[in-house]
């Protein structure tokens, strides 16, 4: 059998973390190598190899898979929606030109696998909102979706010309604990918990009723892994697949809150992230990924409401 050398591209951020240490559990933390342009993440510390990196540098990265033999990569380095509508040029750049750098060189070293997540992003004001399907009208309109969308469009592209094995999913907004949110127009759903329990209350810069498709990262992690550890001929979907948990609005978060914690309150003041929020979905069709490789999420809003509270209050969370 193979020794798999799997190198994890933007392993500091809030998915790096998890998908490293779940990678490293699996495969032995020496085979798996976190890089990030950061500096290590402390809950990486002394569980594997770290090497910093710049993954818009293509010599550099070329150089760090010859010689540690990497046969496959996940490449999780992005700017995100919120934080891309403030640099698009800077967020085109990189979302672009780092999953390029990987396929090229996926390509010309026969790695075995790639996998490169995409977004709810790429669907815009015209997709249809409810239950947004596989295949559907994408038009989107943050420089973040543009480019989810075209990168969507080059895994396509160099898995049919040269043959690179490369999956992806289109993540929903993301909820954890463990490491810090990255700018996206979902961070409110982790922001809430937090200040439930720091303060008694919080103030969401999306509207009452803004329903979006959400994912407890346990769930994500798990996903990611199933993907991945598929057959490739299970694999009918090369652009990105549609992957999906739960849908709810601040409204609902807080009331699922607030069955926990009373007194919590909630207050609106919408800022430029409603506009982002208001042209995605707000629930999606994940039927492909479930007929294709049998995804099935695990957590809903109060299971994952009661593992958030723990996880963040220790003794102090009541739930
Ligand atoms: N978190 C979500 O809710 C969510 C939802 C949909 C899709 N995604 C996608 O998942 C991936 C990971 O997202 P995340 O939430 O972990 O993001 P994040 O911002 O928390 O982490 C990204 C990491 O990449 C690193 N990075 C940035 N530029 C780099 C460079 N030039 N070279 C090397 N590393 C670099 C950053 O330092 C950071 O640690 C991204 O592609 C993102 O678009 C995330």
């Amino acid at each position: 059998m193979v020794t798999e050398k799997i190198l994890v591209v933007g392993a500091c951020g809030q998915i790096g973390v998890e998908l490293t240490l779940q990678l490293r559990k699996m495969y032995g933390g020496a085979n798996v190598i976190a890089s990030d342009l950061r500096e290590e993440h402390p809950m990486l510390k002394d569980t594997g190899p770290y090497i910093p990196m710049d993954i818009m540098n293509k010599e550099t990265f070329h150089v760090l898979v010859l010689r540690y033999n990497i046969t496959q990569v996940y490449l999780l380095a992005a700017i995100l929606s919120a934080t891309g509508e403030k640099n698009p040029p800077l967020a085109w750049n990189l979302n672009m030109q780092s999953l390029l750098n990987v396929l090229e060189v996926a390509k010309e070293e026969k790695l075995h696998k790639i996998y490169w997540p995409s977004s709810i992003a790429v669907f815009g004001p015209n997709s249809p909102k409810q239950q947004t399907p596989q295949h559907t009208i994408m038009e989107p309109t943050t420089v973040y979706g543009v480019s989810k969308l075209a990168g969507e469009r080059w895994c396509e592209y160099y898995h049919h010309r040269y043959g690179v094995d490369v999956r992806s999913l289109r993540y929903p907004g993301l909820i954890s604990y463990k490491s810090a949110p990255g700018g996206g127009t979902t961070d409110y759903a982790i922001e809430i918990y937090q200040d439930a329990l720091r303060e008694g209350k919080y103030e969401c810069f999306l509207k009452e009723d803004t329903y979006l498709p959400m994912m407890y990262m346990p769930d994500a992690i798990r996903a990611t892994i199933e993907l991945m550890e598929a057959d490739a001929n299970r694999i009918s979907v090369r652009s990105s697949y549609n992957l999906s948990a739960m849908s709810f609005s601040p409204k609902e978060i807080g009331e699922a809150i607030r069955k926990h914690l009373p007194a919590f309150a909630i207050s609106y003041a919408p800022d430029f992230r409603q506009k982002i929020a208001d042209s995605w979905p707000s629930s999606i069709d994940d039927g492909a990924a479930r007929e294709d490789w049998g995804w099935a999420p695990g957590y809903d809003l109060e299971r994952m409401t009661v593992d958030m509270l723990k996880n963040i209050g220790g003794s102090t969370s009541g739930a």
